[in-house]
């Protein structure tokens, strides 16, 4: 790693930089501070690096420096002849004579780990638990939801419940972009969950759900960008965008469908094949959010999810099968199956959905603009007719299915190839299928009350 003045700041005093090699930080003494005007610069230099070291935070006493920069290894090259543009400064930087820095070979700034956290969709199944997650290690978190999903007001009363004053509700539309606009102003991190989430109502209704989908998330992101602070944004995706996945081969066994050649699942290079409205609206949001990396260098990650479940998930029909399998059989509701009840997807317990969340926006500054795949993986394969027979098991009586026929855009296996996530994120799944929906069981048993309408 070398570490060089750049040309065009050659008058600047030597700042003497010293580097810690592997790792972390290195510290330099900045030069006297020049005088400044509020909002210019403080120790006007600018570093160029080189090796493997992003380049992205620079701390200086009271004050931070941001380099805008999204290339890892190097800063932007510098226009011929032109001032070096100064470090964005974020707040006014009042130290004076020498000043130690610090730069961060990984991880994000201080001020945006502790920033506040605003969750789009925070009152619905992932949102409500991710909120939990932060208000439990003491964050700040705002919640948009226009509470359109049903049992949305449960999550709510349960979120409130674990009293804590950093919890703020902003009952509001991802369509309104003004409104997003003003309720992402002091964001640090987003999570954009908020969704019109049914491909059969996507069918039913095109229009609605590409407002909320598309047009929501690109509210959104505007809403980020024009913020000023480079707010880290993840995105919701999801394994829909690749389609029927017409070309994979996929042989029908014992156990479901399964693909003949794709040992490991589906990666993120396989060919996006937007099927359905769903579909559509989420691949185009789940590009814009991935662009906006590259363009606007707001640093955003993608999470094309397979299949989740866990508690705090009102599963229904359409949308949130392994819930509503549990608690349609726990209620000894009959179910219907879509289908012929081979089809296979790889799920994920939503405890290990909210520990990859947490490992994106920590290792952002290494992973922004990327994708990755996100679900049980190939160890936690279930099709439907095993999960009727799990429940037949452990509710000691049959559960009543019912056939129809397939749904549009639904597709007969879908695996998740997790190995980018785990390579890049340091990220695997801890609970196991059987394990996760024993759990889901216990949770809708012992929250009985608040399935008044599954009880009938
Ligand atoms: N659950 C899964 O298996 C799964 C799989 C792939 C992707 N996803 C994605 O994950 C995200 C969360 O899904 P979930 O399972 O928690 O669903 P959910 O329905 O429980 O949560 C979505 C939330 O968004 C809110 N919402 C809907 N329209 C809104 C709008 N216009 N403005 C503001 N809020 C609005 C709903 O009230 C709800 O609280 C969604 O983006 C979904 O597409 C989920």
């Amino acid at each position: 790693m070398a570490v060089a003045r750049s040309p065009s700041l050659a008058a600047t005093p030597d700042p003497g930089i010293r580097t810690a090699r592997n790792g972390g930080d290195f510290f330099m003494n900045l030069p006297p501070r020049q005088n400044t005007t509020d909002g210019s610069f403080c120790q006007a230099y600018l570093l160029k690096i080189s090796g493997d070291l992003t380049p992205d935070f620079l701390v200086v006493d009271r004050g931070t420096l941001e380099y805008e920069n999204s290339a890892r290894g190097a800063l932007p090259p510098e226009p011929a002849g032109a001032p070096a543009a100064p470090p964005r400064l974020r707040s006014p930087c009042s130290g004076a004579g020498a000043t130690i820095g610090r730069w961060r070979r990984d991880g994000m700034a201080q001020d945006k780990k502790d920033g506040l956290i605003l969750v789009t969709g925070g009152a619905g199944f992932i949102g409500s638990n991710l909120v939990a997650h932060y208000l439990s290690r003491g964050r700040n978190v705002r919640v948009l939801d226009n509470l359109s999903r049903a049992g949305t007001e449960k999550n709510l009363k349960w979120l409130q419940s674990m009293g804590s004053s950093r919890l703020e509700l902003v009952v509001g539309d991802v369509v309104d972009h003004e409104q997003l606009r003003e309720v992402a102003r002091d964001a640090d991190v987003i999570f954009h969950l908020a969704a019109q989430v049914a491909v059969t109502t996507s069918v039913d209704d095109p229009r609605h759900d590409f407002m909320v989908n598309a047009l929501g998330a690109f509210n959104l992101l505007e809403a980020a960008r024009e913020s000023g602070r480079k707010p880290v944004v993840v995105f919701s995706s999801t394994n829909k965008v690749y389609g029927g996945m017409e070309s994979a081969g996929v042989e029908l066994a014992e156990s479901g469908y399964r693909y003949r050649d794709l040992p490991h699942g589906v990666s993120e290079e396989w060919p996006l094949d937007f099927h359905s409205p769903y579909g559509c609206s989420k691949g185009t949001a789940d590009q814009y959010v991935r662009d906006y990396a590259r363009i606007y260098g707001l640093p955003t990650v993608v999470f094309r999810q397979s299949c989740i479940y866990g508690p705090r998930q009102f599963g229904n029909e359409d949308q949130g099968w392994v819930a509503h399998f549990v608690i349609s059989a726990l209620f000894g509701r009959p179910i219907t199956i879509y289908g012929d009840g081979y089809q296979v997807r790889d799920v994920l317990h939503v405890d290990d959905l909210v520990a990859a969340f947490d490992l994106a926006v920590e290792n952002v500054e290494r992973v922004r603009g990327r994708i990755y795949n996100i679900g049980g993986g190939p160890d936690n394969v279930i099709s439907l007719r095993w999960l009727v027979e799990l429940l037949a098991e452990r509710l000691g009586r049959p559960i009543e299915v019912s056939f129809s026929d397939w749904r549009p855009g639904d597709q007969r296996v879908y695996v998740s190839d997790i190995r980018k996530a785990n390579s890049e994120l340091g990220w695997t799944p801890r609970i196991g299928a059987r394990e996760g929906i024993e759990r889901l069981l216990s949770w809708v048993r012992e929250n009985r009350e608040l399935f008044d309408w599954a009880r009938g």
